[in-house]
């Protein structure tokens, strides 16, 4: 390992302290670590928001050989005491984010915050020279996409999106799959995930030493409206759409990045959501149900189809969650960390009789239509091929969160900028969730240009009034899109 890079800073340099004494919002200049790292090298890494699932990324990371947890940064004291019990205790720990990026020791960050703050500090990082790990949703609103991908094409670093199931064993089978063409062309995509339970509506456990002191209220708040420390809202972030996407950034998302992993579409072009808070309405401004409906048009890559999302965390019904994708010759049906492949391919042969409108023809019609129908359609247009049903398995040690950041970890020795979940990918999946939630709260359809990635007006077409006396008028005439071309 080189030298320079073994010797650990305990404490951040004068140029690094002035680093962190800056706002968020000013740029901050920081000497890049150009350095390669060769395979011999440790990628040494710090995670910024050492929440929940902080500490489920920084194993997975971990459980990747060569790789070093350096640093955390963290806004409640408790977590980062117990990052140093749970992983390192010469670990160094800030509240500062920004003493993170200002480490040379530092070579890659995995950004696991609430998600109001994804841009902000995956934006900061690329800048500091580092590779970036950002949780999904990639961002907190469509806007603020095209900055992050702005700011890693700038940086030459590697960054992945965490939604780690697509480098599972049943994602990779399901792509291979639709790939080869055996469900055919895939004309819907179903999914629910419903739940019934406290924690499952992200009503997370309050540590009992919560307070202004152990808790960095107004960094928390970020560019979120101001208010007085609540900390229902700092451990609970998820039941506001001041810090976080509501059903659709956290769990919609994963379906639409497997969907689209493995249909390689670029994403819906109409998007509609219907909801409602019905029952956990304590503390909470997001709907607890919530459908959407996203048209995906007709590309190189395959033909128009529809998704429907559904959550419900007030299903005091039978739950029975799951992920259908749809062709005209089959379906791929999800289950745990499997797959169901099921094939069903029609007749050429339309069949007639039973309930058909057949009987209801006089017996002479009859038989001219048999005699039609058998010249038409001989014996062997008149069988279908038997339904086949094939289980995929994932091995029982399939790791994807590991695989996950083992792709990320390779590409960043390589000096590759692009992994499985890159920024286009990752804000591609993310944009129709954000644009899910706009759905909901302006209570209108989204229409969004999947290869620009940008909104854009409700299709129209012009139509030419008759002209009257010498004078012609054009009008809009809006029409209810279509995905079929
Ligand atoms: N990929 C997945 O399967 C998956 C699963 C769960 C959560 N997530 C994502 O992970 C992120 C975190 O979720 P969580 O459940 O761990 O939340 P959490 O509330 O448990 O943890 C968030 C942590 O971030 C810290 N934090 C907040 N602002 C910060 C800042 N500016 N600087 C440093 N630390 C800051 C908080 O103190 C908190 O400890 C979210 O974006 C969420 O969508 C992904």
């Amino acid at each position: 390992m080189n030298p320079s890079r073994r010797k650990f800073i305990k404490g951040i340099s004068a140029a690094s302290a002035l680093v962190a004494t800056q706002s968020v919002a000013k740029p901050f200049h920081i000497i890049r670590d150009l350095k390669k790292i060769s395979p011999n090298d440790k990628i040494r890494i710090a995670t910024i928001g050492m929440g929940i699932q902080g500490n489920y990324d920084t194993m997975a990371a971990l459980r990747n050989p060569d790789v070093e947890l350096v640093a955390v940064a963290d806004l409640y004291t408790g977590r980062l005491q117990h990052a140093k019990t749970a992983f390192n205790p010469d670990l160094f720990t800030t509240r500062d984010y920004r003493e993170i990026l200002a480490r040379p020791d530092v070579d890659a960050v995995l950004i696991v915050t609430p998600d109001h703050w994804h841009d902000h500090i995956t934006i900061a990082a690329l800048k500091a020279g580092k590779h970036v790990y950002c949780e999904k949703p990639m961002v907190q609103h469509i806007n603020e996409g095209k900055a992050v991908i702005d700011a890693w094409k700038k940086s030459s670093k590697t960054m992945q999106v965490g939604s780690q199931r697509i480098s599972s064993a049943a994602f990779q089978e399901a792509k291979r799959l639709v790939q080869a063409g055996e469900i055919g062309a895939i004309n819907y995509i179903e999914s629910n995930n419903d739940r019934f339970n406290s924690i499952g509506a992200w009503n997370y456990s309050i540590p009992t030493d919560a307070s202004p002191e152990t808790v960095d209220w107004d960094r928390f708040l970020g560019d979120a409206p101001k208010r007085p420390f609540d900390p229902v809202r700092f451990f609970r972030w998820r039941n506001f759409k001041d810090y976080g996407t509501g059903v659709a950034g956290d769990l919609f998302v994963h379906l639409i990045t497997g969907v689209h992993f493995v249909t390689e579409t670029l994403g819906p072009n109409r998007i509609f959501s219907s909801g409602n808070l019905a029952y956990w309405k304590e503390n909470r401004d997001v709907p607890d149900i919530m459908t959407s409906i996203m048209d995906y048009p007709k590309t190189d890559k395959h033909e128009a189809f529809q998704m429907v999302l559904r959550v419900n965390f007030a299903n005091a019904g039978k739950i029975s969650n799951v992920t259908r994708i749809i062709g005209n010759e089959g379906q791929i049906e999800f289950s745990e960390n499997n797959l169901i492949l099921t094939k069903k391919k029609l007749p050429i042969a339309p069949g007639y009789g039973n309930y058909d409108s057949y009987f209801t023809f006089t017996e002479e019609v009859q038989r001219e239509f048999v005699k039609q129908y058998d010249a038409k359609y001989p014996p062997e247009t008149r069988t279908a091929e038997p339904v086949k049903e094939v289980k995929f398995e994932a091995p029982k040690d399939d790791d994807a969160h590991a695989k996950h950041f083992a792709d990320f970890f390779a590409n960043v020795r390589s000096g590759s900028q692009g992994t499985i979940e890159d920024p286009v990918f990752g804000f591609r999946a993310a944009a129709p969730v954000l644009a899910a939630n706009e759905s909901y709260f302006d209570n209108k359809v989204i229409y969004w240009d999947p290869v620009t990635m940008t909104k854009t007006a409700p299709p129209s077409t012009v139509t030419k009034k008759p002209a009257s006396k010498g004078k012609s008028t054009v009008v809009a005439k809006k029409t209810v899109a279509t995905t079929k071309k």
